[in-house]
């Protein structure tokens, strides 16, 4: 028997999940359901106890379940949903849109069986798109439907001002806006180390570089493991958000969420800055932009309606 009272429910248990579940342990949040294909729960049982035996090191009671069984997600407050392919080196985001639809539409018809209530966070790529369709066939609220894009993006921004600027990334604020792909818009405007604006400590060229490596940042990590795609910043930024609705935090953190009306962008999850609290996402901050931030703002919302045609 679990001696936690929550249950956060992790949908596939493939690098991400398990990486959350270990997250999840080292906070004694929760106690985690992993749900997977029947054929890949035993390999997960086998992490599940591997991350289940720091129980005695880290003074922990986390209770981790691997199951292809849906019902057992029942009463989870969040479900973080990763299921579905990575991309290989060599391929986009966009590369696995029709096969990862498939596999949203099955996770969102069960999640809305079995844990209706739930708060819902997508990885699963291109996430925009996948938000949409988890929405759009679990029927839930836009208020518990988010997807990991600017928390991720924005914290490579921050690590790459903070590794040029030799400052502490806790000091580093900032903000992309967008499609979680390579035409995402990493603000350089409102950019600031300790509230000392980046243009005032790096040069124009540094900035376009940063901004180029933030765009692409996925890709070097793909191309660098040489197999699978990032994992340990994906399940760390989710976490975050996760944090930020569990315990009521009204963090302002850019996620891929649904407007209607907002910046210009009707019925499209879109990364915008918003609020996450006890009432999921609790609202979208309207900022003014630049002529040139809302062009590039129109051309990725224009990319996203092409890809929701295919929902
Ligand atoms: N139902 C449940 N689980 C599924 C399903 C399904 N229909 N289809 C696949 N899965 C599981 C796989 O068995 C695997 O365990 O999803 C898991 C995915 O794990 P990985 O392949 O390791 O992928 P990961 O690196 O965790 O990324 C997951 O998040 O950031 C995105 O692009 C990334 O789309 C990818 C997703």
């Amino acid at each position: 028997m679990s001696l936690q009272t929550r249950k956060i429910a992790l949908v596939g248990g493939g690098q991400i999940g398990t990486a959350l579940a270990l997250m999840i342990t080292q906070k004694d949040h929760a106690e985690v359901v992993i749900v997977d294909l029947p054929e890949a729960v035993d390999p997960i049982k086998g992490k599940a106890l591997d991350i289940m035996a720091l129980r005695p090191h880290a003074g922990v009671d986390v209770e981790i379940t691997a199951t292809s069984d849906y019902s057992k997600i029942a009463d989870a407050e969040v479900v973080i949903v990763t299921a579905g392919i990575p991309r290989k080196a060599g391929m986009s985001r966009n590369d696995l849109l029709e096969i990862n639809l498939g596999v949203i539409e099955s996770v969102a018809k069960e999640v809305a069986t079995h844990a209706p209530n739930a708060f819902v966070v997508l990885s699963t790529n291109p996430v925009d798109t996948m938000c949409q369709a988890f929405q759009r066939h679990s029927g839930f609220p836009k208020n518990r439907v988010i997807g990991l894009s600017g928390a991720l993006d924005s914290g490579r921004f921050r690590l790459f001002i903070a590794m040029e600027t030799g400052f502490s990334a806790k000091d580093v604020s900032c903000m992309v806006m967008g499609g979680h792909g390579p035409s995402m818009i990493p603000l350089t405007r409102t950019a600031t180390v300790g509230g000392i604006p980046i243009q005032t400590l790096l040069s124009d060229e540094k900035i376009e570089e940063i901004v180029e490596r933030t765009r692409h940042a996925g890709t070097e990590i793909v191309q660098l493991m040489g197999q699978g795609s990032a994992y340990i910043s994906p399940a760390s930024a989710i976490m975050e958000m996760v944090e930020a609705y569990l315990y009521n935090k009204k963090r302002l953190i850019a996620s891929s969420v649904r407007c209607d009306g907002e910046y210009g962008i009707n019925d499209c999850f879109i990364g915008v800055p918003c609020v996450i609290g006890a009432g999921g996402v609790e609202k979208i901050v309207e900022m003014e932009l630049t002529a040139s931030e809302q062009s590039q703002l129109k051309t990725n919302y224009q990319s996203l309606l092409e890809n929701i045609k295919q929902i």
